[in-house]
């Protein structure tokens, strides 16, 4: 925002992210979105170009995907009496919380979804969304809570944290497949194509703002990390054997 802009109103994102992220995006999205905001057109862009605001959006996604078979692997080493790491745990949901709760939410209650509910479309879907990132939020605050060493070493709490899981995973599998199929490609219908290119670089100025680098390569890294100890990131494992499928020479 330059100087002598007026400050923008308060919006959805800012709410959520005075809530569980400290205010980061709220300030940034905030302070830096009065003009997109209000008249469509954003700041002036920087470079280097960005990719669309939608393929952004998307890219996320595939680190939520990821951590969710994080939550899979956790899940079935716990449901076979197996114990968990407290630090697997806890990092698996603190990139829930820091990235998609912290930030690509954010994006999504601030620049998506009104922008759609103002077209008056997808507004049952919005709605749903938006209800369920909010319960995507307590059950992640529950994990962050209860994944420590003691806790797991209680059955119980072992079971309640893998039913957590497995709400959340089974909540986001078709959350982020709607809005990648249906909420994404609505919004970059009803979006001029170069202000979609100006949100793409202010949502890549924005993930500058909030955090300092490039988040999205460094969460990339970070879950890369929790797979590897996990033992699920080499892809060769998920390559299935097809002798009993191939047709009879
Ligand atoms: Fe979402
Ligand atoms: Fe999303």
């Amino acid at each position: 925002m330059t100087a002598g802009q007026q400050p923008p109103p308060r919006r959805a994102v800012s709410r959520r992210a005075v809530l569980f992220s400290g205010g980061g995006l709220a300030v940034g999205a905030a302070a830096t979105g009065t003009a997109w905001a209000a008249t469509g057109s954003p700041s002036p862009p920087a470079d280097p170009p960005a990719i669309p605001p939608d393929d952004d959006l998307m890219r996320e996604h595939g680190v939520l995907k990821r951590v969710l078979l994080c939550y899979r692997e956790m899940i079935a080493r716990a449901q076979s009496g197996g114990q968990l790491s407290a630090v697997h745990l806890q990092d698996s949901a603190l990139v829930i919380h820091d990235y998609i709760e912290g930030f690509h939410e954010g994006l999504e209650e601030g620049y998506v979804f009104p922008r759609l509910l103002r077209a008056g479309q997808l507004t049952a879907t919005v709605t749903t969304l938006l209800t369920q990132h909010a319960r995507g939020r307590v059950i992640t605050q529950f994990i962050l809570a209860n994944a420590t060493a003691g806790q797991l070493a209680s059955p119980g709490m072992t079971a309640r944290l893998a039913a957590a899981m497995q709400a959340f995973d089974r909540m986001y599998e078709p959350h982020e497949a709607r809005e990648d199929t249906v909420v994404f490609p609505a919004f970059r219908q009803i979006v001029p194509p170069a202000e979609l290119a100006d949100l793409g670089q202010y949502f890549a100025d924005l993930e500058r703002q909030q955090f300092g680098k490039d988040e999205f390569t460094a969460m990339v890294e970070r879950v890369a990390g929790i797979e590897n100890e996990l033992g699920i990131y080499d892809l060769n494992q998920f390559t299935p054997q097809v002798s009993q499928y191939a047709p009879p020479q």
